[in-house]
């Protein structure tokens, strides 16, 4: 016998179902007339293993005068087997008395940062982004959810929920899900429904504008208003009424007039009566995450982990460094400037092959060396090596050639401030000089190497930094639009967490999958 999907309804149901928890759920807010891309969130949420609760609620204050909140699709059993079959655990459908007590009006409501709702969206629906942070605040509260899974179709409304759970310290994690689309490109959407055949075929009109302008922005047309008035001009041809075409900046939602690394490309359109909303990632190359920090913080672990986790390559700078650095002990030169260093390194051949696991060899002169420039020989002279500018102009313009078509998770001491400056994510990740000595104790104690007293080792760590922020040639220093992430008391896997939500910000899902990347697992 099929057990039908537990439906809450009044607040007391909720929090009994809540206690019956052992743990917090994970919340899909909907507003119901579910679809396969309501599903798509849904399995997103349950692959967390977690309880996950969907609510379904037609919330009246997003909704505009004049708007279609009356004629919204209600659909509640339909919903209901839909979430129960996507993985559900329960669907909460509150009467607006349960959310708003005191009436929308008697509640706080949650204004988004004015830059977050300027354009797209903002402008023609006032109101709107602050009734879906409102209700989404209240389903939080109400719910105890910690997890959060919400559609990327909606860009705008993700960027004003991300700003809401960061500016009010909510212990939630958003979960960003891609844009499932139909066979003629239309995003999915409980709106839809509204379209007659003739209006679908003339609203798939949309997607293709905004994949064009992608193509076109591939082929190397980059201004603006050149992309926005080349859409602009496709839909008007189909027929469809424009309210707006814009190239933002996906994490600012600002302008802009140039497309430089990544671009959303967004428009609202009127098909007969029917809104409808769409966006394309704009990519001149893959995205590349630059992280930078101190020695001792944890960059290589997590630079690794980060990469696995985006499915993006790691691009290993540390064993570019230790390669030149083996290649000179091999031909015997001492590590100074001079015409022999100039030599050594055009002839040295060096080179990084892909290794499948998203790691690369390192080659010189066609010979594998990722195993030989591990020995403590190479690594007591590296950071001497890595100190002369030869070597840092050398291997500065082979890093870049390698991060050229970007899909590069990179770490170094100059990664996001010389060598990749247009970097879509940069982070600087350091840990106190407590943290650093703590950690390296534990590491040598694991090693069964002699473990030096925290006195003489919080020397050496300041010293180091001292040196490496004083540096002539590629001084550490955070980049002015780096993020800076203070490691202590926090495990790897809760740094490279944070890393990956960072770049989800910033880099839709769509563009990671498009670049060759992997959605990271819940
Ligand atoms: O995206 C939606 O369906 C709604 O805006 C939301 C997030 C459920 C709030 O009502």
């Amino acid at each position: 016998m099929v057990v039908p999907l537990p439906l809450l309804r009044r607040l007391a149901e909720l929090q009994a179902w809540r206690r019956s928890l052992g743990e917090p759920p994970v919340l899909v807010p909907t507003m119901g007339a579910l679809h396969g891309a309501h599903g798509d969130l849904i399995a997103a949420a349950a692959a967390t293993g977690r309880p996950v609760l969907v609510t379904v609620f037609v919330n009246r204050i997003q909704f505009g005068p004049g708007e279609d909140f009356d004629r919204y699709p209600r659909s509640l059993d339909a919903d209901r087997a839909l979430a129960a079959a996507a993985g559900a655990t329960a669907l909460w459908a509150p009467a607006e008395a349960d959310l708003y007590p005191l009436g929308p009006d008697g509640h706080l409501q949650l204004e988004p940062p004015l830059p977050l709702v300027r354009h797209l969206c903002g402008p023609g629906r006032p109101g709107h982004f602050r009734g879906v942070a409102t209700v989404v605040s209240r389903l939080l509260a109400l719910s105890g959810a910690t997890t959060l899974v919400l559609g990327e179709k909606d860009w705008q409304q993700l960027q004003v929920l991300r700003a809401m759970v960061r500016d009010l310290g909510l212990p939630v994690r958003l979960l960003p899900c891609p844009t499932r689309r139909g066979p003629d490109g239309l995003p999915f959407s409980s709106r839809n429904s509204y379209l007659s055949e003739a209006e679908r075929q003339q609203a798939a009109a949309l997607p293709r504008a905004l994949a064009a302008a992608a193509a076109a922005g591939r082929a190397g047309r980059q201004d603006g208003a050149g992309l926005e008035d080349q859409v602009r001009h496709d839909l008007e041809q189909a027929g469809l009424q424009v309210e707006y075409v814009q190239l933002v900046d996906p994490l600012l939602l600002q302008p802009l007039d140039q497309l430089r690394s990544l671009g959303l490309l967004a428009a609202a359109v009127r098909c007969g009566t029917t809104r409808l909303i769409d966006h394309r990632s704009l990519m001149t190359r893959a995205p590349i995450v630059a992280i930078d920090g101190p020695a001792g913080a944890g960059k290589s672990t997590v630079t690794r982990a980060v990469a696995r986790q985006l499915g993006l390559i790691h691009l290993d700078t540390g064993a570019m460094y230790r390669a030149v650095t083996w290649w000179l002990q091999r031909r015997g030169l001492a590590p100074q400037e001079g015409p022999e260093l100039q030599a050594a390194l055009e002839g040295c051949g060096l080179r990084l092959e892909p290794r499948g696991d998203r790691e690369q060899e390192v080659l010189i002169g066609g010979v594998t060396v990722t195993e030989a420039i591990r020995t403590a020989e190479v690594t007591a002279a590296v950071s001497t090596v890595a100190a002369l500018p030869g070597v840092r102009t050398y291997l500065t313009a082979l890093q870049r050639r390698y991060g050229e078509t970007g899909g590069v998770v990179a770490e170094g001491r100059d990664i996001g401030t010389a060598v990749f400056p247009d970097a879509e994510l940069k982070i600087f990740l350091t840990a106190s000089v407590a943290e650093r000595v703590r950690r390296r104790q534990a590491d040598l104690q694991e090693r069964g190497l002699p473990v030096p007293a925290a006195e003489q080792l919080t020397l050496e760590i300041e010293d180091r930094d001292t040196r490496d922020a004083g540096r002539a040639v590629a001084p550490l220093r955070r980049a002015d639009d780096a993020v800076e992430l203070v490691s202590d008391g926090l495990t790897i896997d809760a740094v490279v967490e944070r890393i990956v939500d960072l770049f989800r910000e910033r880099v839709p899902v769509e563009a990671l999958l498009r670049a060759g990347g992997e959605p990271p697992a819940p």
